[in-house]
């Protein structure tokens, strides 16, 4: 009985997970905690994390919610997260840390992976720019991302990398953009 009850609770976290990250029957813009939104992604893509990634959470406990697009957030989360363990090669820490930086909120994917070299930094941003072999990746996930975070929420995204250490940062406002802008 108690295996059953273990199993069913475990399937019907799962089905909360897959709905907040699909956000199928939710509206498309509303306020979120970006936490939830981490968490829901964090748990589909659980078997392509494994057993030779540790994901450490660095939440900030007082995180105000904010006005989004969820299911677009989840994407950008979902990209940045692929592009982290595909750098550890299954490998590594990956650490997501959401703060408060000024008046914009921060949301950090770490990984210990070998870092971006600096003759590609400028260009990762771009579309169809991708360093992995033919068939693997098409060089969308950053040009995507860029979309989803800056232009449709007015926020930031930066890349700092060193050897063992590359952080991905997203920043986003805590208002909506103001009527006109
Ligand atoms: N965390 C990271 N560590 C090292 N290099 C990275 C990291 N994230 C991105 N890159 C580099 O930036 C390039 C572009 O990333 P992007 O996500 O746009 O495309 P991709 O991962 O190659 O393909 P796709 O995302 O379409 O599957 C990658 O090919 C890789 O060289
Ligand atoms: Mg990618």
């Amino acid at each position: 009985m108690n295996e059953i009850s273990d199993s069913v609770t475990r399937i019907s976290s799962l089905v909360g997970a897959a709905k907040q990250y699909s956000q199928l029957d939710r509206a498309p813009y509303q306020v979120v905690d970006v936490r939830d939104l981490l968490d829901s992604t964090l748990t589909m893509l659980a078997a392509k994390l494994g057993d030779g990634i540790t994901v450490v959470k660095d939440y900030d406990p007082g995180l105000p919610r904010i006005p989004a697009y969820p299911s677009e957030l989840n994407q950008v989360w979902t990209n940045l997260i692929d592009n982290a363990c595909a750098a550890m090669d299954g490998h590594g820490t990956l650490t997501i840390r959401t703060a408060m930086d000024g008046d914009r909120l921060l949301v950090e994917f770490a990984d210990t992976g070998p870092g971006i070299p600096d003759d590609i930094k400028p260009r990762i941003f771009e579309p169809f720019f991708t360093t992995k072999p033919v068939g693997q990746g098409t060089g969308l996930g950053l040009d995507i991302s860029w979309r989803i975070v800056v232009n449709r929420h007015h926020g930031d995204l930066r890349a700092e990398s060193v050897p063992g250490n590359t952080r991905l940062q997203v920043r986003l406002p805590l208002t909506p953009p103001e009527e006109g802008r």
